[in-house]
């Protein structure tokens, strides 16, 4: 498990490994947009203010995935164990 911290909403949540960022977040009642919840689409793209993503999705490649994730299908990179995310 990984711990999300949502700076804008001031919350916490522990995202364990059965869950996604997005169900997690959901969980706390705060909303994202989300579309394909699969990695493909891009509605769900949020900005890492903190913490280093593991990018499981395919719409972000190369210089893209340095500051933004999709939440529904990527987490936290090996070694990190808290991602800090503009919500
Ligand atoms: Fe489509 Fe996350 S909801 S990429």
């Amino acid at each position: 498990p990984f711990e999300v911290e949502l700076a804008r909403s001031g919350k916490t949540v522990s995202v364990s490994a059965e869950r996604t960022v997005l169900e997690a977040v959901e969980d706390v009642g705060v909303r994202v947009l989300s579309s394909c919840r699969q990695g493909l689409c891009g509605t769900c793209e949020t900005a890492v203010l903190s913490g280093e993503p593991e990018h499981r999705d395919a719409v972000l490649t190369g210089d893209d995935a340095g500051s933004t994730m999709m939440i529904c299908v990527s987490r936290a990179a090996a070694g990190c164990d808290r991602l800090v995310l503009d919500l």
